[in-house]
């Protein structure tokens, strides 16, 4: 019987959309809502870190952090878009509570930096299960985080480089701020 055939047989009936037309294996499933997860933890790390920076009067450093976190939650809606279109179940847990201080800035930045370094070994552990379901779709969707990964991680260690050279020179990071207030 079709998919199709399915649904239309069971259209009238309760039965959940996931019962008749999944498309991922329920391992894939579970590790792409735990990514989703991962990825609203991400933007709600760098909403946490733009507040920090807020506090500090320090407005492009946040205005950087907070387009840091929009991105982030795009990241978990392409997951969760990603498993409805496979005929999956989305599943939303709790989200971990980030910190709210940091010493320094560069201290803000040496976490960006490892924080994005893990999430690149997040997504490689994903495309290592993709590989072994042989899921040939999840693969080829988890291809475009690797590239964004490779600029996340890019980005975080080229600002790290700056405010490391720079220490805490108040009139430097006043400029470094103004360069970042110009993120879109
Ligand atoms: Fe969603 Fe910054 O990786």
């Amino acid at each position: 019987m079709s998919h199709y055939e399915r649904i239309k047989q069971n259209k009238n009936n309760n039965i959940d959309r996931t019962e008749v037309m999944q498309m991922i294996s329920k391992t894939m499933e579970e590790a792409l809502n735990k990514q989703v997860n991962r990825e609203f933890y991400s933007a709600y790390l760098y909403l946490a870190m733009s507040a920090y920076f807020e506090s500090l009067t320090m407005k492009g450093f946040a205005k950087w952090m907070r387009i840091q976190a929009k991105e982030e939650r795009m990241h978990a809606e392409k997951f969760y878009d990603y498993i409805l279109a496979r005929g999956g179940k989305v599943t939303l847990g709790a989200i971990e509570a980030p910190k709210a201080k940091w010493a320094s800035p560069g201290k803000v930045f040496e976490e960006v930096y490892a924080h994005e370094q893990k999430v690149t070994g997040m997504i490689n552990a994903l495309v290592e299960l993709s590989i072994k379901e042989k899921d040939h779709a999840s693969f080829e969707m988890l291809q475009w985080f690797v590239k964004e990964q490779v600029e996340e991680e890019e980005h975080a260690s080229a600002i790290l480089s700056q405010v490391s050279c720079i220490g805490d020179v108040p009139g430097h990071l006043f400029y470094l701020d103004h360069h970042l207030g110009k993120r879109e």
